[in-house]
């Protein structure tokens, strides 16, 4: 690359991250040599969860996003969740990585950026991260999470990974993505673990799958991770466990308005209702009112009527046919690469490039 040009690409680097940070209102912070982050100022991210949550619950059918459940509390709830023997999928996602380790290698042309959609407590992230620390000299990591666990996982990771850069953005996949577009010509790999797809109707998971799309490279690659259609019992256990962690998820939700929006929830008042839809489906995760009740939620200020019996829908979980996700890919700009399923068909592993 000309001098002149290297110069040109540091300084659109260097504005994009200006304009991030300025547009969103991110702060970045340092902390040290090979890790940062950008989050949204405070005042910015509840001024959203206040509009999200006050049109959304407005609707005749009350909701709220999925993604509010993410809260440090929410966070750790939701990796208890993770190793419940009910819930399969976290345990079968993490077998296929470990089995499929070296095969992925063989796709991988050329030094890959990981880049990594919900990442959590990266704790899966580590099986990919010990693959790339292997072939490459320089690992860069770009971890997108609503969750301010990001900061954690990410001071973890880098102090056991000696060679791993991590530059974090805790925000939601949309913004995150942005970021990513037009970062620079180092080829991502971007991942999308945990079945997390499966929170998005159709057809907003469509218009997603096209968004990660347009903001790929040729070259790029995309590996998600999909739960399978299967028994329609060993589904609803994992959304109802026998311990009740999934209740204290979906409820926490609730104590999470309280205290953010200043809210008046009387937890005690709602119990956790989990019920597979087989015409479409999906897990549909809802809080159900045991009484007749009033609610106040004054920063996002709002007043509820809520009937006894009646229903707030919290979450969809979608499962996947596998010529749905031959389907749901082949329509949104990728070309299958490769698909890894385990012995049960429970679970499935797609790598994409873009068509
Ligand atoms: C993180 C969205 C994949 O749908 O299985 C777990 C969240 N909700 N138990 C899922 C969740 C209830 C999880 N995802």
């Amino acid at each position: 690359m000309s001098k002149g040009l290297y110069l040109v690409k540091i300084l659109v680097q260097f504005m994009s991250v200006k304009t991030l940070q300025k547009e969103l209102g991110y702060t970045k912070y340092t902390l040290g040599e090979r890790l940062s982050y950008y989050e949204p100022s405070k005042n910015i991210s509840q001024k959203t969860f206040a509009q999200e949550l006050s049109q959304s619950i407005k609707q005749k059918q009350k909701s709220i996003n999925p993604k509010f459940f993410y809260n440090e509390k929410g966070s750790e709830l939701f990796e208890k969740i993770c190793v419940l023997p009910e819930y399969y999928l976290t345990r079968t996602e993490i077998s296929l990585l470990k089995q499929i380790d070296g095969k992925l290698q063989s796709y991988l042309d050329g030094d890959f950026r990981l880049v990594e959609l919900g990442s959590g407590s990266a704790q899966k992230t580590r099986l990919l991260i010990d693959m790339l620390t292997r072939l490459q000299k320089h690992v860069e990591y770009f971890p997108i999470d609503i969750s301010k666990i990001l900061k954690n996982s990410s001071t973890v990771l880098q102090s056991d990974y000696k060679k791993l850069h991590i530059t974090g953005i805790i925000d939601n996949y949309e913004n995150g993505l942005e970021f990513v577009k037009n970062y620079d010509d180092m080829k991502n790999l971007i991942v999308f673990l945990g079945s997390s797809l499966g929170n998005f109707d159709p057809e907003s998971g469509i218009i997603f799958l096209q968004k990660i799309n347009s903001s790929m490279k040729k070259g790029d690659l995309f590996l998600v991770g999909l739960d399978l259609v299967k028994d329609k019992d060993v589904l609803c256990q994992a959304y109802n466990d026998s311990q009740g962690i999934t209740a204290q998820f979906n409820l926490n939700i609730l104590s999470r308005i309280n205290s953010e929006l200043g809210g008046n929830f009387d937890t005690s008042k709602f119990v956790h209702y989990a019920v597979y839809n087989e015409n479409q489906n999906k897990i549909e995760m809802y809080l159900r009112s045991l009484v007749k009740q009033t609610v106040k939620i004054p920063n996002a200020d709002l007043m509820l009527e809520i009937d006894e019996d009646e229903l707030i829908h919290t979450e969809n979980s979608h499962k996947y046919t596998i010529s749905q996700i031959e389907q749901m890919f082949a329509i949104t700009g990728y070309e299958i690469q490769a698909m890894w399923n385990d012995d049960n068909r429970y679970y499935s592993l797609i790598l994409l490039s873009k068509k």
